[in-house]
């Protein structure tokens, strides 16, 4: 079996999150990024606008929704960070695109 060195320490990679600079180790999720970040809430649902932030970080629950480099509703659990990523609130239901 492999482990890291006790003395390991992970590459980073910087993303904005809410246009906030968040250094995040590199492979983690976008919605780690916005634990990491802090943020109250990542979207809020359509009906009664609860805040939402990620919650099963497998691709479940759908409570990640948001914005990411310019494209919304998308599980950010399921997309890893990248430099320069720009994450964002993603407010109610998608807008259709034609
Ligand atoms: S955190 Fe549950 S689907 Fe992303």
């Amino acid at each position: 079996m492999f482990r890291a060195r006790p003395d390991a320490r992970p590459a980073t990679v910087e993303v904005l999150v809410e246009g906030v600079p968040v250094m995040v180790p590199q492979g983690a999720s976008a919605a780690a990024a916005v634990l990491l970040a802090g943020l109250p809430a990542i979207r809020e649902t359509p009906v009664t606008g609860s805040p939402r932030l990620p919650l099963c970080m497998m691709g479940v629950c759908f409570d990640c929704l948001a914005e990411i480099d310019g494209v919304p509703n998308r599980q950010a659990c399921m997309v890893p960070v990248a430099p320069g990523m720009r994450i964002a609130r993603q407010h109610g239901a998608r807008v259709a695109r034609p």
